[in-house]
């Protein structure tokens, strides 16, 4: 039985919001990214041929709002306070005493103890949610007015668009904090580093520029997360609040399908509160995959917190934040070394006089590039600051120039690879500088280790030593060697049981049928990770395709630019890697992935590019109905682009494809003359258009 669209549109949102939540918040998946995109799909297309049953809670509204001019202005209901600060047990002793002047002595049994849980450390967000959906989502701004990032909020999986269960009041804001998560703003940095750009200082600001982004499109494919802390209502009444106290917010958030940040405690006295703290700095902080700049400590019972009320209109008396100890030390820079990273980039290092920063011994620092040591003037035997930045890798805030006795000396950049000795060649546009020998056996290993890592192709039981040893075996030479090792080859290296060669031989074979986008990570293409590679792999859906394609045509897959696609084409012209790729494909390695749907319709096979601004008419919308009936819009005009629609104030995309002889619709304010376009006579104009 078919159902009326509107009931199957509200079915496949139910769906697909339970399906992303199991996903993202439970890390419980139920549904096969197949059935997801296939679902997914029907949505779309359901709500491109009836705009009116587009609804806010829409997983669809998660992608591909058209681009803002600037980012509008939210009030919040109540304002957004920030923390008081302590120190250590005994500033947070002090506030103890404060407390209990102000609420008597009795305070404690009446406002239920305290609630201690983490303090993120990301950008404070407010989202707004009516009847239970979330209507508007913003930045905490001044604290009183902030920014609505809406289009870029809906874009996290782990925020719900329709709160689960039921008792939500109709209007609510639910505060907290959007993180990065440290593994992949690592990666972010190291990959920017390659590319010569400008370094993120750390998580932090790296979410609050992906959240302040103009094009959610850019928000979408940034890692982002969240995490609740509070809830407020009109007038900031506590009384219209379904809970009583702090950890049944933070329990009836969970239940409405907010994610909420682990590790906070009930305690009973601020004894419990002070041994909660040390062992998150001590033990837990170590643990996280995201930035804590401390404890926040909070009254449990809201009544209290009402009672207790708010110092100065900015920070609440019944909460402090508990600081943790500076995670900056100073130490000495015995050295500065290079390695040869996998794509032939000489990363130096710093070599540091040993020193214990935050519970650990720390040695080594990275230095990015040799621009980074230049504009910090790095010398070696320099005091210098060192913090751990994300909490994990080590690097160096800046020398003390006060320390310098006279003997420091400035570094250059070897003009040898270190490992092969091949004078080094400076990439133009990139502040790398790289050794361009492809054997290089520094290049070579860094490059299996990638080709067999997590994200790559996930061969477990090949690590860097046991690479190293084939490798130095000369039982492999590239990644399409590791598909022709056997365990009898195995087995003579040093500490490899029988059967842990045969386990690592089945752990290669398995690697085989990794999809395509893990295959393209792994290769080591310049600027090619992970988002990059799945974007590919999902446009192309083989190796093949891929492979053929001109610069042109991969720059038709959304979110790929320039720069990637010409390392694209590059690689795959490089001998050594159609060498690589026989092998691969010789041993059997699965080159294909399922490709993002096609839906089949008038437009199929055609492609658009949408450019001004056209009255009365979303992007959005329009894109929607083009993609309903088949057609794929793309950002760049070319000669494979069958049709240009430009509104008003259209620029150099409209020249190019007067240039080129592509098709155009004009569609702007003198040529509707006040008709509002819908979908049938768009595709209609579409039609008729020679
Ligand atoms: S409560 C009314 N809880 O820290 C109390 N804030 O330095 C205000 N933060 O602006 C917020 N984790 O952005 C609270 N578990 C947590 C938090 C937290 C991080 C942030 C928040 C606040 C800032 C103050």
């Amino acid at each position: 039985m078919t159902l009326p669209p509107a009931q199957r549109a509200a079915e496949l949102r139910e769906q697909l919001e339970r399906a992303s939540y199991e996903y993202y918040v439970l890390d419980r998946p139920s549904l096969a990214d197949r059935d997801y995109d296939r679902l997914f799909r029907e949505l779309q297309e359901i709500e491109a041929a009836h705009p009116e049953l587009r609804t806010p809670d829409s997983p669809t509204m998660r992608v591909g709002t058209a681009p803002q001019s600037a980012l509008p202005k939210h009030t919040h209901l109540v304002p957004m306070l920030s923390l008081g600060n302590a120190f250590d047990d005994q500033e947070l002793q002090e506030w103890e005493e404060k407390l209990r002047r102000a609420g008597g002595d009795d305070v404690l049994t009446r406002g239920g103890g305290y609630s201690a849980e983490l303090k993120i450390d990301g950008a404070a967000v407010s989202l707004t949610y009516r009847d239970g959906v979330l209507a508007i989502g913003a930045t905490r701004g001044s604290g009183t007015i902030g920014e609505d990032v809406t289009p870029n909020l809906r874009t996290l999986r782990d925020i719900p668009l329709r709160l689960h269960g039921t008792g939500h009041p109709p209007l609510i804001e639910i505060r907290g904090e959007v993180y990065y998560p440290f593994d992949r703003f690592e990666r972010m940095n190291e990959e920017r580093a390659r590319a010569g750009e400008p370094l993120f200082a750390n998580p932090r600001n790296a979410a609050a520029g992906a959240l302040r982004q103009l094009d959610s499109a850019i928000t979408a494919q940034r890692p982002l997360h969240f995490y609740g802390y509070s809830a407020v209502t009109p007038e900031g009444d506590v009384a219209t609040l379904p809970f009583r106290t702090q950890w049944d917010l933070l329990e009836t958030l969970k239940s409405w399908g907010i994610p909420v940040a682990p590790h906070h405690a009930r305690c009973a006295t601020l004894a419990e509160v002070h041994a909660w703290a040390h062992d998150v700095e001590n033990r837990v902080r170590g643990q996280l995959n995201f930035a804590i700049d401390g404890g926040v400590v909070k009254v449990n019972s809201l009544a209290m917190q009402d009672e207790l009320g708010v110092i100065g209109g900015r920070e609440p008396r019944w909460a402090m934040a508990r600081k943790f100890a500076p995670d900056i030390a100073e130490t000495k820079l015995l050295d500065i070394r290079v390695n040869v990273g996998r794509t032939g980039t000489l990363n130096p290092y710093a070599v540091l006089e040993p020193v214990e920063i935050g519970g650990t011994t720390v040695k080594l620092a990275t230095l990015h590039n040799e621009e980074l040591i230049r504009a910090k003037d790095l010398r070696i035997g320099d005091t210098v600051q060192v913090k751990r930045a994300g909490e994990v890798i080590p690097q160096i805030i800046a020398p003390v120039p006060d320390k310098r006795t006279g003997a420091e000396v400035p570094w250059s950049m070897p003009d040898k690879c270190p490992v092969c000795g091949t004078p080094v060649v400076r990439d133009a546009e990139e502040v790398a500088v790289i050794c361009p020998n492809v054997a290089c056996p520094g290049r070579r290993l860094e490059a299996l280790v990638h080709f067999a890592s997590r994200g790559a192709m996930d061969i477990r039981g090949l690590s860097y030593a046991r690479i190293q040893q084939v490798v130095d075996a000369d039982l492999v030479s590239d990644a399409g060697d590791i598909y022709s090792l056997t365990a009898d080859q195995l087995t003579p290296l040093e500490r490899l049981a029988e059967k842990s060669a045969e386990q690592l031989i089945a752990a290669i074979g398995e690697s085989k049928s990794r999809p395509l986008s893990r295959l393209l990570n792994a290769l080591g293409i310049h600027h090619v990770g992970t988002t990059a590679a799945e974007l590919l792999a999902r446009h192309f859906g083989t190796l093949d395709a891929l492979q053929h394609a001109t610069a042109e045509q991969v720059l038709e897959v959304r979110g790929i630019g320039e720069t990637i696609a010409s390392a694209v084409v590059a690689w795959f012209q490089d001998p050594a890697a159609r060498k690589l790729l026989g092998k691969l494909r010789a041993a059997g390695v699965n080159t294909t992935e399922p490709r993002a749907a096609e839906a089949d319709g008038a437009l199929k096979g055609q492609t658009f590019v949408i450019t001004g601004t056209i009255p009365s008419v979303s992007r959005q919308h329009l894109t929607g109905w083009l993609e309903g009936a088949g057609g794929r819009v793309t950002s760049s005009v070319s000669k494979a682009t069958s049709l240009v629609l430009a509104g008003d104030d259209a620029g150099g995309k409209l020249e190019k494809a007067k240039q080129l002889g592509v098709r155009v619709i004009e569609l702007t304010g003198a040529t509707l003359a006040g008709r509002t376009i819908d979908r049938e006579m768009l595709l209609q104009m579409i039609q008729e258009t020679p």
